[in-house]
């Protein structure tokens, strides 16, 4: 049970509880001057993530008035996801963002979720501090992309990109391993929108039932391998979770995926992709656009 807090902030009294229907449309409007150069999506997800059993969205009021946000989904029984931290601009500086954590501290360990998580953008300097304060450690840097779909050229057919079930596991399971588990950081996979988890046999398992695994083969061996996820504010995109193998033949993954999507009547394919030389330039090469918010870094800790 989350309990109540009120903490004396700076100048006025600062309450932090669960939020309700009616916040929405203050929330909402504060939101709409978070950054100074682009807009925030919070008034995109707000009603799907007030919906959502799995998470929780907390909120601090002065005076009644909602001033910040910040909300925490648990991902597994073990990994908690933190996002949406906002506090509008004229309440800021005060400890209103700490107040707001604090609150989300104190669910994870309640729910026994051993592992945190969040994300910003690399240029996000006052939040690395704070990442860097908390113990985060930067597991990930990645960018979005995006592609429109294609038709197949005059009579082509999707030639090499087949979709994988479960006889399949082992060499998926293989392939991830070989490129992924050499590196000391946890093997990441982008799931709702932009909450990132550990790929572990039980979430391929799920994949795999949703039919979201493709990948190519060559010679009967699985050289690359890409799983869908979904995005949460459009069902129109084609949207990765997790791309991975062979950097000679990245490319012909990324371009059949774009085909793939046009024939499942996608209009584009979408997600954030791990910062690496190779793959950056196959995206490039297979028609993939950058966003313009530059690199996101990825933070992982554990919660104590
Ligand atoms: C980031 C943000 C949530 C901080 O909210 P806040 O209520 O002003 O933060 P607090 O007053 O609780 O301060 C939190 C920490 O950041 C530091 N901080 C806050 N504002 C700062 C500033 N302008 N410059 C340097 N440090 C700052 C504080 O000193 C504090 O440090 P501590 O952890 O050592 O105590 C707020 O600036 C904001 O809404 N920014 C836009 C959205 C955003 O960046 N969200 C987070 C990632 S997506």
């Amino acid at each position: 049970m989350i309990h109540l807090i009120m903490i004396m902030a700076q100048v006025d009294e600062v309450k932090v509880r669960l939020a309700q229907a009616e916040d929405r449309e203050a929330v909402l409007a504060f939101c709409q001057n978070t950054w100074e150069n682009h807009s925030d999506y919070i008034h995109l997800i707000w009603d799907q993530w007030f919906a959502a059993p799995q998470g929780r969205i907390f909120v601090a009021v002065v005076n009644d008035i909602p001033v910040g946000i910040a909300r925490v989904v648990q991902m597994t029984d073990s990994e908690a996801w933190w996002e949406g931290l906002r506090v509008a601009p004229a309440y800021r500086g005060r400890g209103i963002a700490s107040i707001l954590e604090s609150q989300i501290e104190q669910f994870v360990l309640e729910a026994n979720l051993k592992i945190s998580r969040t994300c910003n953008a690399s240029d996000n300097t006052i939040r690395n501090k704070m990442m860097a304060r908390r113990g985060g450690r930067k597991v990930g840097s990645y960018i979005y992309h995006q592609a429109i779909s294609i038709a197949h050229g005059n009579g082509d057919q999707v030639t090499q990109l087949v979709q994988l079930n479960f006889q399949d596991f082992n060499s998926i399971w293989e392939l991830v391993n070989d490129f992924e588990f050499l590196s000391e950081n946890p093997c990441l996979y982008v799931s709702r929108g932009a909450k990132w988890q550990e790929l572990t046999p039980h979430l391929l398992k799920n994949c795999l039932e949703q039919g979201w695994v493709w990948g190519c083969q060559q010679n009967d061996e699985l050289i690359n391998l890409a799983i869908q996820s979904h995005s949460e504010t459009s069902q129109k995109t084609f949207y990765l979770g997790y791309v991975n193998g062979k950097p000679e033949t990245m490319g012909i993954l990324l371009l059949e995926l774009r085909q793939l999507a046009f024939e499942k009547g996608y209009s584009a394919v979408e997600g954030f992709f791990p910062v690496r030389d190779h793959l950056l330039k196959s995206l490039a090469k297979a028609g993939y656009q950058e966003g313009n918010l530059g690199d996101f870094w990825v933070y992982q800790w554990q919660n104590c």
